[in-house]
């Protein structure tokens, strides 16, 4: 049967949209499962509404999909809330954070005892040459912290099933704070506070740091508000460009946010993290090409077409996209998103959209004058 395709000159709806409803604006930091806490990420998506989107066009048992996770928010929340889950992100430090959040050690004993048993092993790791670290690298760290340091990240990548662990041990590794690795830095974006932290004044801030006792009291917090996931539902990430992915053959909703043109720098603003991960990604990340304007075009062209064919009849494709406006420049990445999904499949109409303003304190570099506003682009498979 002919349904009439809808085209973006002809929508109402784009042009109406809704405030998000305020139970998705929620306040989540002393209610979000903890396992959410892991390891910070730009652009991450806040839980209360991974959470809230997840409930209304889901149910139990569906299976959702998430092709950009990133931090691995909605695949997190969608395990939780006893959905299926397939998830995939191009970048290497995404890829870890998404499947420590869906594969996590069963217990927190579980868990101490096997960064315990990590650490162990990385103590009979060979001493690195830090003569051959960066400087970039090198000028965040004092010298024994970084030796402890790299010998764990050592024994994370060749150990099987240690993502949680990894990720745990990235995400104490740059910031202010005593239970943190790093000389004083941000926790974001990786970028010393040494001026407003000086050695002369502040020496205790530049001695050496004792990576165990931070690692044990991180997965502690992480299992501070974790009960474990439900039971028979299944978790499958791969680490891929969404234009070459195999998405599951059939699945009945679809949550994603996809990376905002050239908004946010990924390998930029990980690089740190990224280069314990592999020192070799934490250059090629920046040049991402989908963070250029064609390239992320012609990904969600792509992504229409899987979802077109394989979003069960009646399923959900909802797209949470930040829109850029400075006083210089105006885009609308939504808009982009809206006219490509239309335009590449035959199936999908926007049902809905809603729109949130990001308040400043969310921006995540001084002098970055991007998102600020956020569009939720609901679209529904009509067969
Ligand atoms: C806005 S972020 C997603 C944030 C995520 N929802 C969260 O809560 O952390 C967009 C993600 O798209 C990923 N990405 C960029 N280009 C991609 C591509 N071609 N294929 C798959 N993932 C890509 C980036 O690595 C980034 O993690």
């Amino acid at each position: 049967m002919d349904v009439p395709k809808q085209t973006f000159e002809h929508l109402s709806t784009f042009n109406n949209c809704h405030q998000i409803p305020d139970g998705w604006k929620v306040s989540c930091a002393n209610s979000e499962c903890t396992m959410h806490q892991l390891s910070p990420y730009i652009g991450k998506l806040k839980s209360t509404i991974a959470k809230s989107l997840i409930s209304t066009y889901s149910k139990p048992g569906d299976t959702v999909v998430d092709p950009f996770s990133g931090s691995g928010t909605i695949p997190l929340e969608a395990r939780l809330q006893g959905r299926h889950v397939f998830a995939s992100d191009i970048s290497p430090y995404a890829g870890l954070l998404s499947r420590a959040k869906l594969f996590s050690p069963g217990s927190m004993d579980e868990a101490l005892a096997q960064a315990e048993e990590m650490f162990y092993e990385s103590q009979s790791v060979e001493e690195p040459d830090l003569e051959k670290v960066p400087d970039w690298v090198r000028k965040f760290f004092h010298g024994e912290t970084l030796s402890e340091a790299i010998r764990f990240a050592e024994v994370c990548k060749h150990r099987k099933s240690s993502d949680f662990i990894f990720a745990c041990f990235l995400g104490i590794l740059h910031h202010q704070r005593p239970g943190f690795l790093s000389y004083p830095s941000s926790h974001l974006v990786p970028y010393l506070r040494d001026k407003k932290y000086p050695r002369e004044q502040y020496p205790e801030m530049y001695e050496y740091r004792e990576l165990r006792p931070r690692l044990m009291a991180k997965v502690k917090r992480a299992y501070k508000r974790f009960y474990g996931y439900p039971q028979n539902v299944s978790g499958v990430f791969e680490e891929s460009s969404v234009d070459s992915i195999a998405l599951p053959r059939q699945f009945e909703c679809i949550i994603t946010s996809p990376p905002y043109m050239n908004a946010l720098d990924y390998g930029r603003d990980n690089r740190l993290r990224l280069w314990f991960i592999d020192p070799v990604s934490a250059v090629s990340v920046d040049h991402n090409q989908s963070q250029q304007k064609k390239g992320f075009e012609l990904v969600l062209a792509a992504l229409a077409e899987k979802i077109d064919k394989s979003l069960t009849s009646g399923g959900y494709a909802v797209f949470v996209v930040g829109d850029e406006i400075s006083r210089s420049y105006v885009s609308h990445p939504s808009e982009v998103v809206v006219k490509i999904m239309l335009e590449n499949s035959s199936f999908l109409r926007l049902e809905n959209v809603f729109t949130d303003v990001i308040p400043d304190i969310r921006r995540s570099r001084r002098d970055y004058r991007g998102i600020k506003s956020e569009h939720f682009l609901v679209f529904k498979k009509v067969m």
